[in-house]
């Protein structure tokens, strides 16, 4: 039988209680379709940070990289001043193994829980491809005169050819492996940005030649942000830089139905990839049995199609939106008529 060894990490908050719904719905779906996991926990969060002063060391990313897939479930702490965790932890582990991408697919499972009027599932269907190594994220830039009255911040937005290039030619192989609308939207701000974007547009304008099957289409990120809300049924599959991308997955998140159902992978498509519910910790409902597992649920099918077993994945998709569909009254914390680990048993459930 295969074994798929999974680093987990629980992290903080409600992250422990989603990641194990999540790992229920692994073994089940692992029971029926002929793997297993060998899963090693690690204790990076908050708390660990409270109590020993470390966020990630060296020794910390070289034990991770030996695993196929990483299990996060969230990372942040009402105790820890933000960022300490955010850079020492998440965005770490995304740069240190290179996950240039993060992936976050937008998908209504019930319109019912679509805050657009008018909208069914046949309408929103797409993919976000979020650069997730360079941009603004990558921590350039300097005070001028701090604290003075003429003080400067400068935060440096940071694009490579190759980067972009990377980035670029992996939204274009998704585009046409996903096969839908065989559409790929490069989503920037070439009107004021015009260093990045430029940048940004001769690259997609270049690789967009090697793929002649696959239409292009262009939008002003402010513009994408209207249309998420209003015509999100343009969108197949969109590629931007990771500023833009981090702000209108959220957006994203919402017209899906909400951060209870969001999951997303950060994708290093030759090495280590992590997978994880995008909501964060929720310290208010932390221990109470009350968050939606099934973001964290969705991004184990995201890990499994990532490793490889795509009916396993797909039958966890299935599951959960056949418990949308006709079980859960919402996908909020606290009311969705079941509890978290109700939720997790349902949906493994479908594997029995
Ligand atoms: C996300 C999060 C992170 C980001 C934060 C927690 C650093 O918002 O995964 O989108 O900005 O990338
Ligand atoms: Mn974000």
């Amino acid at each position: 039988m295969k074994t798929y060894r999974i680093a987990v990490i629980p992290g903080d908050g409600t992250g422990p209680e989603v990641i194990r719904e999540g790992l229920k719905v692994l073994d089940a779906a692992g029971q029926k379709y002929g793997f297993t996991t060998d899963k090693t926990f690690f204790d990076f969060g908050g708390a660990r940070y409270l109590k020993t002063g470390k966020v990630l060391e060296d020794r910390d990313i070289l034990a991770i990289q030996k695993f196929q897939a990483i299990y996060l479930g969230a990372i942040g702490h009402p105790d820890v001043s933000p960022g300490i965790l955010e850079t020492g932890i998440l965005l770490k582990l995304r740069f240190a193994l290179d996950q240039y991408i993060n992936l976050r697919p937008v998908k209504l499972y019930s319109k019912d829980f679509c805050p657009l009027k008018g909208k069914t599932p046949a309408d929103i269907d797409f993919v976000v491809v979020r650069e997730n190594s360079e941009g603004l994220y990558k921590g350039m830039g300097e005070f001028r005169n701090k604290g003075a009255q003429d003080e400067v911040a400068i935060q440096i937005s940071y694009n490579t050819r190759k980067g972009v290039e990377r980035c670029v030619r992996y939204a274009f192989e998704y585009t046409r492996r996903r096969n839908k609308a065989k559409k790929l939207t490069l989503c920037g701000k070439t009107n004021v940005l015009t260093y990045a974007w430029d940048l940004w547009q001769r690259t997609f304008n270049e690789v967009a030649k090697e793929y002649p099957d696959v239409k292009t289409d262009y939008a002003h990120v402010d513009a994408a942000a209207m249309w998420f809300v209003k015509n999100p049924e343009w969108f197949d599959v969109i590629v931007t830089d990771n500023m833009f991308g981090d702000i209108i997955t959220d957006l994203g998140a919402m017209v899906q139905g909400g951060m209870g159902i969001a999951a997303g992978g950060n994708i290093n498509p030759r090495g280590v990839s992590m997978f994880e519910p995008i909501g964060g910790s929720a310290p208010k409902y932390t221990g109470k049995n009350v968050i939606n597992p099934l973001a964290a649920i969705c991004a184990a099918s995201m890990m499994l199609e990532n490793l490889g077993e795509a009916e396993a994945a797909q039958a966890i998709e299935d599951a959960v939106i056949k418990l949308v569909t006709t079980k859960v009254k919402s996908l909020a914390a606290g009311q969705m008529g079941y509890s978290t680990s109700e939720i997790g048993d349902m949906a493994a459930g479908a594997f029995r």
